[in-house]
């Protein structure tokens, strides 16, 4: 294993552990992106995956926030359809329509298509630009890793890019259940050894995204989207106990119970749900990250400052890491997420 400098920032840390924080800690979902010019006159000289497959690059983007602004982590520069990747599927960033796939899954018999890669050696490249961006953070701030949860990647590698309902994906989950159930169990165990392999590089707490958790009914969230999602924390924390885990189901307020039963430390929340409604139901059983509306970094500074009040007062002091509900925009002011930042660490 790995050696690295103490930590002289752990505010993140202690608050996934729901430890007493002199104040809550900050980062925000895509701090590193387009709406940097840094990170503009990067991606103008190579292609998207490019720079998530050079440890160097993405090591450099991942810190490029940490530059401008006193964030209290860092989240490594990479993508969760990494994963479809490794799995053999092809997928292109295009400009103004975000990951294409030239082949998404189509019918059942597809998933032979399918490989379970080792990790190990197919995605060293985000192993390696973990550990050489835990070095060079020193010990300044933590390091998070990430992946998507399981059926936010299946959306994907059935619909084939984003979409406003994702029908094509949801409608495997009525029209074929048994190859959809499969499909979630082969991501998932990639998924465990994925994080696992993460955390071995550096990384000091991981994320699941599961960003299109919202798109189910309760009754499709609880057949296809929690029980992968606890199989995947278990699986991770039967390797690393102690590295905390946060899961942001996007959209899925009631799954909020199921998940603050679940062994995940955090649970990240979207803004369409109020702090003091999620605390109630969640009950001390998890820390809660969030929830600013990304939209209100277009106002000015002034209501920027007095909605970071509002919403840290709302979700009282401990077991609370300020984010957004989601993440920045490409045409997001970088000074107006300076004032969101230093407006939570006032
Ligand atoms: O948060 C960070 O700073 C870490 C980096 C990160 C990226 N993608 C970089 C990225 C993370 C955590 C992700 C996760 C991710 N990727 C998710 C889950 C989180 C979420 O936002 O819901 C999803 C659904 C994806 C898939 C993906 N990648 C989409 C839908 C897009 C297009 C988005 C767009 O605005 O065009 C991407 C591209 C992407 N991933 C960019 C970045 C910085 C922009 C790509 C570019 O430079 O052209």
């Amino acid at each position: 294993m790995h050696s690295f400098p103490p930590l002289q920032n752990d505010l993140l840390l202690r608050a996934a552990r729901q430890e007493p924080t002199p104040r809550a800690p900050v980062w925000i979902m895509r701090q590193a992106g387009r709406y940097l010019p840094e990170y503009r006159a990067m991606r103008s000289e190579d292609a998207f995956f490019s720079l998530v497959r050079s440890p160097e690059l993405a090591a450099e983007v991942t810190l490029q926030p940490l530059e401008r602004f006193p964030l209290d982590a860092a989240i490594i520069f990479s993508d969760i359809l990494v994963i479809p990747q490794a799995m053999g599927m092809t997928v292109e960033m295009v400009k103004g329509q975000g990951p294409v796939f030239t082949q998404p899954l189509d019918a059942p018999t597809d998933l032979a298509r399918l490989q379970m890669p080792a990790l190990q050696g197919a995605l060293d490249y985000v192993f390696e630009a973990l550990t050489l961006t835990r070095r060079r953070l020193a010990g300044r701030v933590p390091l998070i890793g990430f992946c998507g949860a399981p059926w936010t990647l299946m959306a994907y590698m059935v619909e084939g890019s984003g979409s406003k309902t994702f029908s094509h994906a949801k409608s495997w989950l009525y029209r074929h259940p048994e190859a959809s159930h499969a499909l979630l169990r082969d991501i998932t165990d990639l998924l465990i050894e994925y994080l696992a392999l993460q955390i071995d590089a550096g990384a000091q707490l991981v994320q699941v995204f599961d960003t299109w958790a919202g798109l189910l009914s309760p009754d499709s969230f609880d057949r296809f989207c929690l029980p992968y999602l606890v199989r995947l924390v278990d699986g991770v924390k039967a390797r690393h106990p102690d590295v905390p885990v946060t899961v942001f189901a996007r959209g899925a307020h009631h799954g909020l119970e199921a998940l603050a039963e679940s062994a995940y430390d955090v649970i990240g929340l979207d803004w369409t749900i109020d702090p003091r409604e999620a605390r109630r139901r969640v009950a001390g059983r998890a820390a809660l990250q969030g929830n600013l509306d990304p939209c209100v970094l277009y106002a000015s500074q002034e209501t920027i400052r007095s909605a970071v009040r509002d919403m840290v007062q709302a979700f009282g002091p401990g077991g609370h890491i300020a984010n957004l509900g989601h993440g920045m925009h490409p045409d997001h002011d970088p000074v107006h997420a300076g004032v969101f930042i230093e407006a939570v660490q006032e």
